[in-house]
């Protein structure tokens, strides 16, 4: 247990996440300050919020009483000094650029107390480089919630090289008061788990399309019938955003080269302002709502062949000591809706055949991404082949 108190926090940057950040303190049980760049903004956080906690109470989620008292413990801001020097804890969800983020957490840091923990929601972004950014790197922490924050079960809870110890159990603790399932992502690497795994999908499923070995159509129908995944890969893509994609596409070649080279399809689409579903359109059109997966084509690709590449960014994981097979399984369970995990799925096709699935693809395209990762290589010298062996990323009995 930390011995940190929270009665008290502030959230900066009350956008798309920092409302429903603020909403979820406020349920349960702390004050929560609201801090934004201008009144406007603050006010439509407050409406948002109001409506939300609305539909908690007619679904009987809260009682009326609550949702009263959730309402009475937000107050909000412009005054971020103010907001700063009463907190016992600070998320920012300010937008994704790094200089912007280091500048307020150098803020942050000379005007809060000392105890105070500096909280990140930023969904790729260096932890490291914001704990820089201040005099207390040790209670610099990610804590990478899911959209809507204030219904998805999942919080990524990121170590920093300097975040201590007891800022992480700080976080875990905060997790459980927030009835969320932590996951902890113990290296700070970009992508962490979820988007880190999401991304290799991704590019997968756009090279097959940008190769012609399948079209975008039969993919997603084979992702959402056979594999029981929520949406379609293209679907998401534009359900996320091209523009998002792209700078996580981005950051991820960065970081780890050739084994996250990003595919160009998608890019005449950005260019075209055609970003998916908030534009109206990307992949898809959605003037008219949801696309429709056509359950016709869920046979002409095999499901597999993503998988596998979900199960070699998972060993990559497991393998850099970033984070536990448990916790990339649940991370993508409840942060994306998978009905199994990467590792799951790898323990139950079989390592072996992870392997074999990676060495040829290999060979038809000989790119670094399609190596297997050394640990995976390591798994089947120990005889580890997943279910069947009794043994693989997990242990069967
Ligand atoms: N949107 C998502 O699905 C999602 C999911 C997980 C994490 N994130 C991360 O959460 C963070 C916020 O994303 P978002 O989608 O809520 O963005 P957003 O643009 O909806 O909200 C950002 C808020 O920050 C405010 N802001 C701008 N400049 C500021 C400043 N100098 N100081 C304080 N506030 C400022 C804006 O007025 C706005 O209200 C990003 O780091 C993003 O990567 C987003």
């Amino acid at each position: 247990m930390s011995r940190q108190p929270l009665n008290r926090a502030a959230i900066l940057g009350v956008g798309s996440m920092g409302h429903g950040i603020a909403q979820l303190l406020a349920m349960t049980g702390t004050e929560v300050t609201m801090v934004d760049i201008n009144e406007e903004i603050l006010t439509k956080a407050r409406q948002k919020i109001q409506w939300s906690i609305e539909k908690f109470v007619e679904k009987r989620t809260i009682r009326k009483e609550d949702a009263e008292t959730t309402l009475a413990r937000l107050h909000a801001t412009t005054n971020f000094e103010e907001a700063f020097k009463n907190a016992d804890l600070i998320v920012e969800a300010a937008p994704e650029n790094l200089e912007l983020k280091k500048k307020l957490f150098a803020q942050m840091d000379k005007v809060a107390p000392k105890h105070v923990i500096l909280g990140s929601n930023t969904s790729t972004l260096s932890i490291t480089e914001l704990g820089k950014a201040t005099n207390r790197p040790d209670k610099v922490v990610g804590l990478h919630f899911f959209n809507p924050p204030q219904m998805m079960p999942l919080l990524e809870i990121i170590k920093g090289a300097q975040t201590s110890d007891e800022t992480i159990r700080f976080a875990l603790d905060l997790a459980k008061k927030l009835g969320k399932t932590p996951v902890l992502v113990k290296r700070d690497v970009r992508g962490f788990i979820v988007n880190g795994i999401l991304a290799a999908v991704f590019n997968e499923a756009f090279w097959t399309v940008e190769r012609k070995e399948a079209t975008k159509d039969e993919i997603d129908a084979a992702m959402k019938y056979q594999a029981g995944f929520p949406m379609g890969i293209f679907e998401l893509a534009d359900f996320i955003g091209l523009d998002i994609l792209n700078s996580v596409a981005k950051e991820m070649e960065e970081a780890f080269g050739a084994r996250a080279k990003a595919c160009p399809i998608y890019q005449p689409l950005v260019k075209a302002g055609k970003l998916g579903q908030k534009t109206g359109e990307g992949f898809y059109s959605w003037s008219a709502g949801r696309p429709r997966i056509q359950f016709e084509l869920a046979d002409r690709f095999d499901p597999n062949r993503l998988h596998t590449m979900a199960a070699n960014a998972a060993a990559w994981l497991v393998h850099e000591d970033v984070a536990t097979p448990q916790d990339i399984d649940t991370a993508m369970k409840f942060g994306t809706g998978w009905p199994s995990g990467p590792c799951e799925l790898a323990d139950k096709m079989g390592i072996d055949t992870v392997i074999k699935n990676l060495n040829e693809l290999h060979a038809k395209h000989p790119e670094p991404m399609y190596e297997p990762c050394p640990l995976l290589i390591e798994y089947a010298k120990n005889g580890w082949l997943g279910k069947k062996a009794g043994r693989g990323f997990h242990k069967y009995k």
